[in-house]
């Protein structure tokens, strides 16, 4: 036997997987060199405020937009399975209002896994029927959890509402403006999908243990609930509000950087020449600030736009996705712990596609790492 821990050659170490392509997919493809993402082939901008977030769902899902009967069958099934269970309302009542809808949002997606158990080998569809089950609960979940903290009573889900008007009204109890509505579809649909990103390899990493949807997703949740990444959307407006004063962004920018702050919502590992989403998002709140003028909201903009271009000058960093949607979530009226869970409203989307697909060509994914610790030794006998 060998007591050495030394090798001829050590190993090239791909420190965070950067650069490294470990599968194969077919949900979409993010391109850097070109500034684009395609969901299952189709432009994100082009399907973005075009076609419905559902069925967006359902081409992320089946890899075809629905055909009309396809359309119908969903929107019903979405509308079918929108109440929460009571098991659901006991649970969140259970936990302390100061619990952040991040952690809430975990807990109840964790619990609908105990009240939706997975058949052993599930086929695709029978994923679909579970994750759209989730899909169809997670407004109600939100808007459960903001109006009993916010001390308001919950609001039982519309039928004559689709998903993203339907997901306003549960949360405001209020008859939704349709531009509103157009908003936040957007960002629905800019934030359904994104090849390997954190939570989605996370969510792949559990399915190939072949373990069973929801613990795929409350894993892609804690993932996604970091602010490096989808957890950057709340923490980009606690930036705003902490400079507040566009005057103030020079100085703010000079003393951050010298203490090396992380800039919440600026930057991207793959793109580095700015984030495909981003302009069809900035046209989206752009029109939220239209419609809402005033001072407070003009400040808002300038503030917006003279960090965004201090963050470039200094650093040469553009914003990503999180950078407008937390603003446009602000807008809308949305605390500010709860624009993650949105983002994670819309990724259950990429989430379950990622694992069907991860489920037909499975390999356990277990990568290797290199030995620095100590050398070999043996245990002290006294
Ligand atoms: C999302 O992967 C996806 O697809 C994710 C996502 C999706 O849809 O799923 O797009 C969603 O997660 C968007 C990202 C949200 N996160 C943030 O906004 C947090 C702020 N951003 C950074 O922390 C950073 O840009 C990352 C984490 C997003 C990416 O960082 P990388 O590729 O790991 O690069 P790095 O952190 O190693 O930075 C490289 C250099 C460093 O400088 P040097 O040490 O080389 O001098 O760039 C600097 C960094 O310090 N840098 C930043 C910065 N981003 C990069 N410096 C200050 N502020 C930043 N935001």
């Amino acid at each position: 036997m060998t007591t050495s821990a030394a090798t001829d050659t050590a190993p090239e170490i791909h420190k965070g997987l950067n650069g490294v392509v470990v599968d194969e997919t077919r949900v979409s493809k993010v391109d850097a060199a070109s500034n684009s993402l395609l969901y299952r082939g189709y432009p994100v901008q082009q399907l973005a405020g075009a076609v419905p977030f559902e069925d967006v769902v359902w081409l992320l899902w089946r890899g075809e937009l629905p055909t009309a009967s396809e359309k119908e069958a969903f929107r019903s099934a979405e509308r079918g399975a929108r109440a929460l269970d009571p098991t659901l309302r006991s649970l969140i009542d259970s936990l302390p209002k100061s619990t952040h809808p991040m952690d809430v949002l975990r807990t109840a997606v964790s619990a609908l896994g105990t009240l939706d158990p997975e058949p052993a080998k599930p086929s695709p569809d029978e994923t679909y029927e579970r994750a759209l089950r989730v899909f169809a609960q997670i407004p109600a979940l939100i808007a459960y959890d903001q109006r009993r903290r916010r001390g308001q009573d919950p609001v039982d889900s519309r039928d004559d509402l689709g998903y993203s008007a339907n997901f306003l009204w549960l949360v405001f109890g209020e008859e939704p403006d349709p531009r509103d509505v157009e908003a936040f579809d957007v960002s629905m649909t800019l934030y359904a999908e994104h090849s390997f990103n954190a939570s989605t390899f996370t969510a792949r990493v559990i399915a190939s243990t072949l373990s069973d949807l929801h613990s795929a997703l409350v894993g892609a949740i804690g993932a996604l609930r970091g602010p490096l990444h989808g957890g950057a959307n709340e923490a980009a407006l606690a930036l705003l509000e902490e400079i507040h004063d566009p005057d103030r962004v020079d100085a703010w920018l000079d003393a951050a950087l010298a203490e090396k702050r992380t800039l919440m919502g600026f930057g991207h590992r793959v793109y580095k020449n700015g984030d495909s989403r981003v302009p069809t998002m900035e046209v989206a709140l752009g029109r939220l600030l239209d419609e809402r003028p005033g001072q407070e909201n003009e400040r808002l903009r300038d503030l917006y736009d003279a960090l965004q271009q201090g963050v470039l000058e200094r650093k040469g960093l553009k914003p990503n996705v999180d950078y407008p949607s937390g603003v446009a979530y602000h807008l809308l009226g949305f605390d500010a712990e709860v624009f993650t869970p949105l983002f994670v409203a819309a990724r259950v989307a990429g989430w379950t596609a990622h694992v069907v697909e991860q489920r037909g060509a499975n390999a356990l994914i277990r990568p290797l790492s290199e030995y620095v610790g100590k050398g070999y030794r043996d245990v002290p006998v006294p």
